[in-house]
């Protein structure tokens, strides 16, 4: 079975880190703060390391899962060619390249928060140094925690991560949203979660399960002068369409923009 070291063990890292091991991956691991390897040392294919420079005699595959301003220090101490796997939010694949000692395949990795449960949705990028092998490691090892797809051009990844990265808190407003003006038209509030809840889960089965497109489903549930339609067309001249647009659009921007101070930053 394959292994692997991860630096950073927090919410991504440790939950990615988690499946692998549940999947069969050998797994050496070190983070700052050794509580977070509590949860893993019971599995006997997680080796705690205690430094950096501990981990990094282990000659495998390394997954950067810090945040974006401890990357640098990390990578300026990779001394061999060995395939890079970074999850830091807006540190492009020219900076992991420029930053270690010696060339080798680098992979930007955007999860998203989802990952915690295995429902995790990740986008890959690859520089031109990664091998089909390489590219075959990091999506087999982020697809033990949910959906993994691959894109070539990086500056998509901004778009992604105002699709996906940012999504799961699009979706709890709207949730939440929906559970305040179940309230307000007198239902309970644990009747009005319970209901939105189900409505949300019921409806992404209905979509998988049936293989109909969105559209189709919308006109299945609505009858022309029925209540569906009512609120459809409440929506649409409040601006519901217009502002998911708009919102994903600001987030698309504010990531490249974070980019591009972060590069000015590290200069
Ligand atoms: N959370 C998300 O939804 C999300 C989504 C997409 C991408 N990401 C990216 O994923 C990366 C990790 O995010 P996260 O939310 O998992 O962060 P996190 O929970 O803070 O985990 C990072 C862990 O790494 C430790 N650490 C920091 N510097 C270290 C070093 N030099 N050596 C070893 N361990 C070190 C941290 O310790 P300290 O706390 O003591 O610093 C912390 O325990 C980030 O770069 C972020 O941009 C996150």
């Amino acid at each position: 079975m394959q292994k692997f070291c991860i630096v950073g063990l927090g919410n991504m890292g440790g939950s990615l880190a988690r499946f692998a091991l549940s999947a069969g991956y050998t797994v050496y691991g070190y983070d700052i703060k050794s509580s977070q390897t509590a949860s893993l040392s019971s599995s006997a294919l997680f080796h705690e390391k205690k430094s950096i420079e501990e981990l990094l005699k282990e000659p495998y595959p390394l997954i950067l899962a810090v945040k974006p301003g401890d990357v640098g220090t990390i990578l300026s101490q990779i001394a061999d060619n060995r395939l890079v796997v970074s999850l830091a939010a807006g540190i492009s694949l020219a900076y992991l390249q420029e930053n270690r000692q010696v060339k080798g395949p680098n992979i930007r990795a955007m999860p998203n928060l989802c990952l915690k449960v295995g429902e995790g949705a990740t986008v890959l990028c690859p520089d031109h140094l990664c091998r089909e092998s390489d590219l075959g490691f990091a999506r087999t090892l982020f697809a033990s925690a949910g959906l993994c797809e691959i894109i070539s051009n990086e500056s998509l990844l901004d778009a992604v991560t105002a699709l996906s990265g940012s999504g799961p808190a699009y979706v709890y407003l709207f949730l939440k949203t929906l559970e305040d003006a179940a309230v307000r038209e007198g239902l309970s509030r644990e009747l009005a979660r319970k209901l939105s809840r189900q409505t949300l889960k019921g409806s992404l089965a209905l979509l998988e399960k049936t293989g109909q497109t969105n559209h189709e489903l919308i006109e299945a549930i609505s009858s022309p002068g029925g209540t569906t339609a009512e609120a459809l067309a409440t929506l649409k001249i409040e601006g519901f369409e217009g502002s998911i647009y708009k919102a994903l659009r600001k987030a698309k921007e504010r990531s490249r923009e974070i980019s591009r101070l972060f590069q000015e930053n590290a200069q």
